[in-house]
């Protein structure tokens, strides 16, 4: 006699953990551009002496610098200052952006350049502009994810590798068990069939036994 293993479908939940290994979160990181330092050495200004310092990237709104009043003046920011960030930058693309004066007639521009997150170093960028401004922007995380400098670690980088090694653990253990569980279900259902088989083959047996006694009852009558 032969008895096939019973081959129980996926699991729902097993279809749905795949689900969930195959969209892990990868280590996405906003690229937050701030202004560390900035030394204007000209105001652009016609008439009056005081700039209107403002910043825009392609696509962004005006940032206006309302503390930068004085040329030749290092002024140095915390980062949290009410305007900051700059800008965000995106990991392969550079955005073009500008620092210009406010001005009445036609605002000056002190330059216009390509920003790109591969240029900050160590999560900085210095831009120079001869006779214009000497700026230093911060980005940590335009260097974490870089590639390039391995070296080079920060823990906002290393935190998200953490977590996602958490979850694969956490996953693969419960996955185990599913497969344990699904298997001794199996096995259960299999013992279930051989039980339900082997009392149709008693019966059976039983059947057979009362025909066997038939014919002996005939045989002996004749
Ligand atoms: C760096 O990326 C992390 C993760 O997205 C984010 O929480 C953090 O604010 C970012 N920091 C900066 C300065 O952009
Ligand atoms: C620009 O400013 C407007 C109004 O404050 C805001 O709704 C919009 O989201 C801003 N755009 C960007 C790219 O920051
Ligand atoms: C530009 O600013 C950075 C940071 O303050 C400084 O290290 C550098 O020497 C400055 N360069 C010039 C030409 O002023």
């Amino acid at each position: 006699m032969r008895w096939s293993r019973p081959i129980s479908p996926p699991h729902p939940l097993l279809v749905v953990l795949f689900v969930a290994l195959c969209s892990i979160p990868g280590t996405t990181s906003s690229r937050l551009v701030t202004l560390d330092t900035i030394d204007i050495f000209t105001t652009g200004k016609w008439f009056s002496s005081k700039p209107t310092l403002y910043f825009r990237c392609n696509g962004d709104n005006m940032t206006y610098l309302p503390d930068v009043k004085e040329a030749n003046l290092i002024y140095t920011f915390k980062g949290e200052e009410s305007w900051q960030p700059l800008t965000e930058l995106a990991e392969k693309k550079c955005k073009r952006c500008g620092l210009y004066d406010d001005d009445f007639f036609k605002d000056h521009v002190f330059d216009e350049w390509e920003m790109c997150s591969t240029e900050f170093k160590d999560g900085k960028y210095t831009h120079l502009k001869e006779g214009q401004f000497n700026a230093t922007f911060l980005c940590p995380n335009c260097t974490a994810s870089a590639g390039d400098s391995a070296a080079h670690h920060s823990g906002s980088e290393v935190e998200p590798k953490k977590t996602s090694v958490a979850v694969i653990i956490v996953v693969s253990v419960l996955a185990s068990v599913l497969v344990i569980l699904a298997l001794f279900g199996g096995y259960k259902y299999w013992l279930k069939k051989k039980r339900e088989r082997d009392q149709l083959r008693f019966l059976k047996l039983f059947e057979e036994g009362d025909d066997m006694d038939d014919e002996l009852g005939l045989s002996n009558e004749i």
